[in-house]
C-alpha cells in the first residue's frame, strides 16, 4: 500500500496473533533481530507483506514501529528529528558503558556535547594521521600471517583498529597507556553483547560479575586518561591529537565528562572494526575485487595521497562493504509528542526501529542488491537516488562524529594491506553459507606476496 494513500491517522499493519508474540520474544532475546532476521522473516519480507512502516503492538508497553524506505527514516532522523530522541530508556543501559559522553547526552545537553568532540574528530586534527594507519597496518599484518592455521578476521581487526583509535586520541602519549587501553577493552568486549541486548541489566549498584567488570575496564581506562591529562596540565598541551584538542579548546566540559567523552569516542569507534572485517571477508569471498582492487593501487601506497584519485576503487569497496554488511544495529528513536509517519498515526513513546539492511538492499533501489559490486559506487552514484537510500552512518543530528574518520582509516588499512598480501577464506569459513554478521567467526589465511 503506497504510505500516501493511506488515510491519516490509521495505524499501520503488523503482524498479529502467534506471529506477533514471536516477533516480540525475538526482539527481547535476540540482539541481531532488528537489524536482519526476525523470527526466519527479514524485515525486508515484513516489508513486503505489510508495507514500510510495520507496527508490533507489544500488549504492555509502548509499540515498536520497523521503517523501511528512506523518506520515513530522512522525516526522523533529519526533518522532524526534534520529535525523536534516542531511547530513554536504552540509554540509560548504554550509560552504564559510555557515562556522559556525546553518544548518551539527551535535551540541551546534545548540542553542547556534539560542539565539544564533532569537529574534533577528524583526519586532520592528527597530522600524521595517515602515517599512523598505514604503519598499525604494516606491524600487524604481519602478526596475520600464522604458519600455524588461520586468522580470525574480527580479532585481527580489532587489534589494528583499537591500536589505530588509541593514537588518534592520545597521540604519542598513547605508548603510556596502551597496556591499559587493552586490558580494558578486554574486559568491555565481554560486557557489550550484554551492554547493547534489548534485554535490561541489573541497577549499577547491584554487585552482579557483570556490573564488576564494567566497574573494573572503567576505572582501569579512566585513570589512564586523567593520568594523561594530570601530564598535560603539568607540563603543557602540546599535541595535535583529539585529547589535545579537546584540552585546547576549553571545551565546556568536567573532567569526568571529558573521561566519558575519551572512552565514548573509543569504543564507539571501535565498529570501525567488524567494518574492517566485513571489507576483508568480503574481499577474500570475491577474488576478482580484490584482484580490481590491487590493479587500481599504486605499488606504494604514499599515504599522503590517500585522498587522490588512486584510492577511489579502495573507496567504493569501502562504501559497499558498508552498503552490503553495515557494522552497526539499527537505530532506536523514541517519539516525544504524537506524530505522523507515511499517513500512519505514531504516538508519543512509540519505538521507531530504523534499520539500514532492508533499505541498503532494497532491490527497488539498488540493482542486484545482494552482489558485492563497488563499481555501484562509481561517481554520481547517488544523482537520482533518494536520499537515506544508502545511511551506514546515521545522520541528522545525531549522525555519527567519526564517519570520515573511519572511512579514511578503512580505505588507508585496506590499500596497505592489499599491496603487499594475499587473504583467502579457510575452507571451513568457505563452505559456510553467506553469513555477514557472523564476521567473528569466519577465518582467513593471509600470505605476503612475493
Ligand atoms: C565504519 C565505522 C562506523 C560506523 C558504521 C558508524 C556508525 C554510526 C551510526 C549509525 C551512528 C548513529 C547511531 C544512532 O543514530 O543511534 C553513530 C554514532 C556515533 N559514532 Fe559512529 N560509526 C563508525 C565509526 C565511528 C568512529 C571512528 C567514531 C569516533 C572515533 C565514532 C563515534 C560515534 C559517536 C560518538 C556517535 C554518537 C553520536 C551522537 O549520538 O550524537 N563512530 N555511528
Amino acid at each position: 500500500m503506497a504510505s500516501d494513500t493511506v488515510p491519516r491517522g490509521e495505524h499501520p499493519p503488523g503482524p498479529d496473533g502467534w506471529e506477533r508474540v514471536q516477533l516480540l520474544w525475538d526482539l527481547f532475546t535476540n540482539t541481531d533481530a532488528p537489524s536482519e532476521v526476525v523470527d526466519g522473516k527479514t524485515l525486508a519480507e515484513y516489508r513486503e507483506e505489510y508495507g514500510p512502516v510495520v507496527r508490533l503492538e507489544t500488549l504492555v508497553g509502548d509499540d515498536v514501529y520497523f521503517l523501511t524506505n528512506p523518506a520515513q527514516v530522512e522525516y526522523v532522523l533529519e526533518t522532524n528529528a526534534r520529535n525523536f530522541r534516542k531511547a530513554e530508556s536504552r540509554v540509560a543501559d548504554l550509560r552504564v558503558l559510555f557515562g556522559d559522553g556525546v553518544l548518551t547526552a539527551s535535551g540541551d545537553d546534545v548540542a553542547r556535547h556534539r560542539g565539544a568532540v564533532a569537529s574534533l574528530v577528524s583526519t586532520r586534527t592528527l597530522d600524521s594521521f595517515e602515517d599512523v594507519v598505514v604503519e598499525e597496518t604494516e606491524a600487524k599484518v604481519r602478526r596475520w600471517v600464522r604458519s600455524d592455521g588461520a586468522t580470525n578476521v574480527h580479532s585481527a581487526a580489532i587489534g589494528l583498529v583499537s591500536d589505530v583509535l588509541g593514537r588518534v586520541v592520545f597521540g604519542s602519549d598513547y605508548e603510556d597507556c596502551e597496556d591499559d587501553v587493552h586490558e580494558s577493552f578486554e574486559l568491555f568486549e565481554q560486557v557489550m553483547p550484554r551492554v547493547f541486548s534489548p534485554v535490561p541489566t541489573a541497577p549499577d549498584w547491584l554487585p552482579t560479575p557483570h556490573n564488576r567488570t564494567v566497574e573494573r575496564a572503567r576505572s582501569i581506562f579512566d585513570d589512564a586518561v586523567s593520568r594523561v591529562v594530570r601530564k598535560r596540565r603539568r607540563n603543557g598541551n602540546d599535541h595535535d591529537d583529539v585529547l589535545g584538542a579537546m584540552l585546547a579548546a576549553d571545551v565546556d566540559l568536567t573532567d569526568a565528562e571529558l573521561r566519558d567523552q575519551t572512552r565514548t569516542l573509543l569504543i564507539a569507534g571501535l565498529v570501525t572494526a567488524p567494518a574492517l572485517a566485513r571489507a576483508l571477508y568480503a574481499l577474500a569471498r570475491y577474488p576478482d575485487k580484490l584482484d580490481a582492487l590491487r590493479a587500481s593501487l599504486p605499488g606504494r601506497l604514499d599515504a599522503r595521497e590517500a585522498g587522490n584519485e588512486e584510492l577511489s576503487y579502495c573507496e567504493q569497496v569501502v562504501d559497499e562493504t558498508l552498503r552490503l554488511y553495515p557494522p552497526i544495529p539499527p537505530a532506536i528513536r523514541e517519539a516525544i509528542d504524537d506524530d505522523t509517519i507515511g499517513g500512519y498515526r505514531v504516538p508519543a513513546g512509540s519505538k521507531l526501529i530504523l534499520s539500514q539492511l532492508p533499505i541498503h538492499r532494497d532491490p527497488d533501489l539498488w540493482e542486484d542488491p545482494l552482489a558485492f559490486h563497488p563499481e555501484r559506487f562509481a561517481d554520481g552514484w547517488n544523482d537520482d537516488r533518494p536520499r537515506y537510500s544508502y545511511f551506514p552512518f546515521s545522520g541528522g543530528p545525531r549522525t555519527c562524529v567519526g564517519g570520515e574518520l573511519a572511512r579514511e582509516t578503512l580505505k588507508l588499512a585496506l590499500a596497505t594491506f592489499v599491496i603487499d598480501y594475499d587473504l583467502e577464506l579457510t575452507d571451513e569459513s568457505r563452505g559456510r553459507e553467506h553469513a555477514p554478521f557472523e564476521s567473528q567467526t569466519f577465518h582467513v589465511n593471509v600470505e605476503r606476496r612475493e
